[in-house]
């Protein structure tokens, strides 16, 4: 491979691929939403197409229960290893609207950033393995087979997705599975993340009457679920940050002290993180650095709440019911389904008899750990020396892709976690974007995985 060749190549494709980019971001394919059905599908058969451009042989929809998935394949030769790339297609809904300065789904380069929702999380990511996949196929310098599974549904918790691997071990086997969905620490100093949290999510209903009152008549005498469901709300976490369920800290693998003094030493600036997130102080569990609340410590979040009446004006009433949504993040050793038994157990519990409860499961998905002695990881470390000039460090990241503790588990291949997002890219939130410097690093930092795990593997 002529390193310099194929990145020149890359470079001279820049305007290309990004116009590229943009007819994809245009497609709102909301997974989430019944309305965006029809958009999701296109942006499959979108991305099918850019991977029979690319060069694979095959590519084609796989039909699952929701959305589909995309598969796609180059196989140049047995002998040689093979990448296998999961990426997906669908993104968030683009909700709050009116906080967007222009249009979710009309893309616009502003500041060197490209704006809109799925910019970053998935869209910009994965199609960077689509180009970076062309580019070596188009200066002749593939070294490796490779694998697509590009899916629709991550964001509703890809529950067919783990039915289409579990019935599809063989097709899927590979030497590493390469996934850009995560972030860097900053542009200054590239990361690879080698831990996600899990995650356990629940929707609480507090049913109080049999029917909304007048606040005057019955207040007082009546119990207010709202009020019910804030107060047990507000005793799920304690004065010192830490979680009051039960049995949730049972299973949290405790790091050694080494360890956290190796994830301290990340360049991190509190003073910068407040001031990105308009904050006077930070908060979280006692004891604990920020990094260390991010990526190794577990979490109880509201994600939404309501009941009553949220209308103009006031409008005095006892409401009959209340709701919220519940996330929790997970850390190995937890398991999602033993946490949503024990939230659902202490909830329960500590429900006055003036209510009744109802606790419901979303999705959920376990932690994951991914090995920084393995030879990818090794070829990921190297491609980001050569294309960065840096070593990147290992890091571990907040969020969840619930599928990647089912890869290890099914098919027992190394994953290596190739993000190249930011922090304050704003995914799931108003004006996401993603920078263009990223998009094109990327695609020559996955080129060059390619080339350095082809020789590493030998
Ligand atoms: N790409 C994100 C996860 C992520 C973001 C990992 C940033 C590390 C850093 C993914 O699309 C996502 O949003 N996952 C969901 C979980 C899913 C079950 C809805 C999440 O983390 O909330
Ligand atoms: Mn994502
Ligand atoms: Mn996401």
């Amino acid at each position: 491979m002529d390193t310099q060749a194929i990145i020149s190549h890359i470079e001279s494709k820049k305007q290309q691929y990004i116009d590229e980019l943009f007819e994809l971001l245009k497609i709102p394919s909301v997974s989430a939403d019944p309305e965006h059905k029809d958009d999701v599908r296109k942006a499959a058969e979108f991305v099918k197409a850019r991977m029979l451009e690319a060069g694979c042989d095959l590519a084609e929809l796989v039909e699952t229960k929701g959305h589909p998935i995309v598969y796609g394949e180059k196989m140049i030769d047995p002998a040689l290893p093979t990448v296998v790339v999961y990426g997906h297609y669908d993104v968030q809904p683009a909700d709050p609207i009116d906080l967007w300065e222009t249009p979710p789904f009309d893309p616009e380069i502003r500041d060197g950033k490209i704006y809109a929702r799925g910019s970053c999380d998935d869209k910009g990511q994965m199609y960077m393995h689509i180009k970076s996949l062309q580019a070596m196929n188009e200066t002749g310098s593939l070294l490796c087979n490779v694998k697509f599974m590009v899916e629709g549904e991550e964001e509703v918790g890809s529950d067919n997705l783990e039915t289409f691997v579990r019935e599809n071990e063989a097709k899927l086997k590979g030497d590493v599975i390469l996934i850009s969905d995560t972030s860097i620490l900053a542009n200054e100093y590239p990361s690879i993340t080698v831990g996600l949290r899990g995650l356990s999510y629940m929707e609480v209903e507090v049913t109080g009457p049999n029917r909304d009152l007048h606040s005057g008549v019955y207040g007082g005498a009546v119990a207010n679920p709202i009020n019910v469901l804030a107060g047990m709300i507000a005793s799920l976490i304690d004065e010192k940050g830490r979680i009051t369920i039960p049995g949730f800290y049972d299973k949290v693998a405790e790091l050694s002290t080494e360890d956290r003094v190796a994830l301290n030493s990340a360049p991190f600036d509190l003073a910068e993180y407040k001031a990105d997130l308009g904050l006077n102080e930070v908060a979280g569990e006692e004891g604990f650095t920020t990094l260390e609340r991010e990526g190794i410590r577990p979490t109880l979040d509201v994600n939404g709440i309501w009941g009553g009446y949220s209308g103009a004006g006031a409008k005095t009433v006892l409401p009959a019911k209340a709701h919220a949504k519940i996330s929790m993040r997970l850390v190995p050793n937890q398991v999602s389904g033993e946490i949503t038994e024990l939230f659902t157990r202490h909830i329960k519990k500590i429900a006055p008899p003036t209510v009744s409860i109802k606790v419901t499961a979303h999705h959920g998905g376990e932690p994951t750990i991914t090995k920084t002695d393995s030879i990818a990881y090794q070829a990921a470390s190297h491609a980001f020396e050569e294309a960065w000039g840096k070593t990147p460090i290992p890091m571990r990241d907040g969020g969840s892709i619930p599928i990647v503790a089912l890869f290890k588990e099914v098919l027992k291949t190394d994953v290596v976690l190739l993000g190249f997002g930011l922090n304050s890219d704003a995914i799931h939130s108003p004006n996401e974007h993603y920078g263009v410097f990223n998009f094109m690093k990327g695609i020559e930092t996955i080129t060059l995985f390619y080339k350095h795990f082809a020789s590493l593997i030998k």
